[in-house]
């Protein structure tokens, strides 16, 4: 039996996101800005997706612009936002440091021409409080960008509240919602953002199909120039079959909030008392009562992360770690190093993430294979037994 518990990764494809995409694949195949009839099936498609996505979300169709994904919403949101917002003298962009790479590298580079990066911390817990945030506001922010819910370890984010103070100092709001969305509710008007990034490929939809809700009245310049596609906001031919399964995906994400939710919430819960009972020298990351339902970030103890990753893969098992190896260096988890989690934890840990197609006994055989994996690791380590790195 094979388990996939890498849901933050991505999700599969739901059936029904498949047979919308290879019908419009095969069908739909007019150019979306052409007058006649097969332009006008392919604007009417991508009208249907539009309408999905912003009802999903709380907000009005006109409001949502399609892009290539989730890094190219963030792109949007940040290059866009902060470049009109610099005629009114604000150069000043605000992120916590526990954002994703789309939007940490977008600051870095904007950093670089000129722009000042500011970064509010996280707590041990994972959460960006207001009173951080009020520390590092400015007269000159243009933008405080804050993820909703993060991906390594799904603690959720007062958005709200960080909204009510950017724009108490003038500033916009910019949240990346890719992974809350499809987890839990996400109303962009409740949020209070102007402006909320998302991708289909977190809740069930294809790669490379994302959006950014800019909401009415906010001013953001385009990234990519071209033609006149998404109301001048984002040029070049509509990828139908792509917007039409996020569209399909939406769809389906808005039903599963539910009763659906809470079936994996049960699953992540029992996984991970199943983990702490079982494996001695384990505990979560990450605030336990704010967190999207599916995430579970687990340390353990006097195991290097990869190997049981390793270990698990073996077993057919797929999890992840956030550490990156990159030329033959393991880089710890910048979100757990944000937190001010010790090294030798930023590097034990693993994260679990659940989804539509997870089961009772998937949970069961991770619970039982891992005690017997973690115990023969922790033999082949040099460190006697209570030993902590
Ligand atoms: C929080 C967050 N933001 C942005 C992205 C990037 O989205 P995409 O893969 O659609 O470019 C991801 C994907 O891992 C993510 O988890």
């Amino acid at each position: 039996m094979s388990t996939y518990f890498d849901h933050n990764a991505t999700t599969p494809v739901a059936p029904e996101v498949v047979a919308a995409m290879a019908e419009a694949l095969a069908s739909t195949f007019g150019n979306a800005s052409s007058v006649h009839a097969y332009g006008q099936r392919a604007k009417a498609a991508i009208d249907e997706a539009r309408a999905s996505v912003a009802t999903l979300i709380g907000a009005e169709a006109a409001e949502v612009v399609f892009t290539a994904g989730g890094t190219e919403a963030d792109n949007l949101a940040l290059r866009g936002a902060a470049e009109a917002m610099e005629a009114r003298g604000r150069k000043r962009l605000v992120t916590s440091t526990i954002e994703h790479e789309a939007v940490l590298n977008t600051c870095r580079h904007l950093a670089r021409r000129g722009y000042d990066w500011a970064t509010v911390p996280a707590t041990t817990d994972g959460v960006v409080t207001t009173a951080a945030l009020e520390a590092v506001l400015t007269p000159a922010t243009a933008m405080v960008s804050v993820m909703h819910a993060n991906n390594e370890i799904g603690t959720i984010q007062p958005i709200a509240e960080l909204a009510q103070l950017a724009h108490a100092r003038g500033a916009l709001l910019h949240t990346d919602a890719v992974q809350s969305l499809g987890k839990i509710p996400v109303d962009v008007r409740a949020l209070g953002a102007d402006l909320l990034s998302l991708s289909a490929h977190k809740f069930n939809g294809p790669k490379g199909a994302g959006a950014l809700w800019i909401k009415r009245g906010t001013r953001l310049l385009p990234t990519v120039t071209g033609g006149k596609h998404e109301r001048n906001r984002r040029a070049g031919t509509e990828n139908v079959p792509a917007i039409v399964g996020l569209g399909v995906a939406a769809r389906l994400a808005g039903g599963k909030l539910g009763a659906e939710a809470a079936r994996v919430a049960a699953l992540r819960d029992r996984l991970e008392e199943g983990i702490l009972g079982g494996v001695p020298g384990t505990a979560v990351n990450g605030a336990r009562g704010s967190r999207v339902p599916n995430t579970s970030n687990i340390s353990f103890d006097r195991v290097e992360a990869e190997s049981l990753l390793i270990a698990l893969d073996l077993e057919g098992i797929a999890v992840s770690t956030g550490s990156a190896c990159s030329s033959g260096t393991l880089e710890p988890s910048h979100v757990l190093r944000a937190m001010g989690l010790s090294t030798h934890r930023t590097q034990n840990s693993l994260r679990f993430s659940l989804g539509m197609f997870s089961t009772d006994a998937e949970v069961d055989r991770v619970v039982e294979v891992l005690p017997r994996l973690v115990e023969k690791l922790r033999g082949l380590t040099q460190k006697p037994v209570g030993a902590r790195g």
